[in-house]
């Protein structure tokens, strides 16, 4: 992990006001980086925060949900201090996201040839012509033949309508490229051949790309670097190698042990027992101690720092050591 960060996010919280007027924290003081052309994973099972992080980095939070503290540094500039006007600058030219489920983010009753080529003349200054031809570009850089640009989205396998959100998530040609969630919904085969276009492509542009996912054989195959995340916060967080191969955290052991073959998927962590917690009545100590196999007393107790378990490698867990992590 060197060369300088394209994102940095720090210390970043945000909370949801709940129908009933509670406070949801659906994020706690997450802190990591994106180099330029890497790949970072963003790990953790349903309702974590994976999808908040991103939607909060990329200022889109649905109503009722706000930040409440931390940076979002895009090539040093911090997102959460410009004007909203400032901020649609970022959005598809410098990141762009594929969202979870192609089908509902695609519009049914329009050609998709003609939902890219919108999506290029509303972000971007070209005309009719060149974005015609860029409509083409991005449809061969996903493989999907010319003579289909013509049809509509329920004419699309499902793999081809992920091919197809990927290329207009590629409209304005983006350095940073989120993708929530974006196998899950397929099948294996059509996962690893979506997996790959992503991998070839990131070679062919040089893209940095946050893959979301609850799936550690993705993670495995795709990632440089992982965030594991739990209850809204970072459990762990370091190269695939340190996650893989040196887990410090047992939430992040309880994963890979859930996973016996990281190349086949597994039910979402069904060797877990228990659930997540609800982000409106947090146990105050480590938000993992009540389904940990390796708690002591005082992890009820104690709220766990984010510890430098050895260089670049974090875990926050009081049964390790090292020094408390600095993101400054
Ligand atoms: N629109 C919303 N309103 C209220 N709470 C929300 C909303 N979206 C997410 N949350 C809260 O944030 C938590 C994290 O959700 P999310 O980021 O979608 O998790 P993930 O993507 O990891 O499954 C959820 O458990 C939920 O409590
Ligand atoms: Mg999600």
């Amino acid at each position: 992990m060197n060369g300088r960060p394209l994102l940095s996010v720090r210390g970043l919280t945000t909370e949801f006001v709940t129908p009933e007027g509670s406070i949801a924290r659906a994020l706690e003081d997450v802190s990591f980086d994106v180099l330029p052309g890497q790949t970072l994973g963003l790990v953790g099972e349903s309702g974590c925060g994976k999808t908040t992080t991103l939607m909060s980095v990329m200022r889109l939070l649905p109503a009722g949900g706000r930040i409440t503290a931390g940076r979002v540094l895009f090539r040093g500039t911090n997102l959460l201090s410009l004007s909203e006007r400032e901020m649609r600058d970022y959005r598809w030219k410098s990141m762009a996201i594929v969202f979870q489920g192609a089908m509902n983010a695609l519009n049914p009753v329009m050609k998709i040839g003609a939902q890219i080529r919108e999506a290029i003349l509303l972000h971007d200054l070209m005309d009719q012509d060149m974005a015609e031809k860029r409509v083409d570009e991005l449809l061969e850089m996903v493989g999907i033949s010319r003579t289909r640009r013509d049809q509509y989205p329920h004419q699309y396998s499902g793999g081809m309508r992920q091919r197809a959100m990927i290329a207009m998530a590629l409209a304005c040609a983006p350095d940073l490229l989120f993708a929530d969630e974006p196998t899950t919904a397929l099948d294996v085969m059509i996962q690893a051949q979506v997996l790959q276009l992503l991998k070839e492509i990131q070679k062919a542009l040089g893209l940095a790309i946050v893959m979301v996912t609850h799936d550690l054989g993705v993670v495995a195959e795709v990632c440089d670097s992982v965030v594991v995340m739990y209850g809204g916060k970072v459990a762990e967080y370091g190269t695939a190698d340190h996650i893989y191969n040196e887990a410090q955290h047992p939430y992040t052991q309880r994963l890979l042990a859930s996973f016996p073959d990281v190349n086949k998927p597994a039910d979402t962590l069904a060797s877990i027992p228990g659930t997540p917690p609800r982000l409106t009545q947090l146990p105050p100590g480590c938000r993992f101690e009540p389904r940990c196999h390796m708690r002591i007393e005082k992890c009820a107790e104690v709220i766990p720092p984010l510890l430098e378990v050895s260089p670049r490698h974090y875990a926050s867990c009081i049964l390790r050591e090292g020094v408390e992590a600095d993101f400054s």
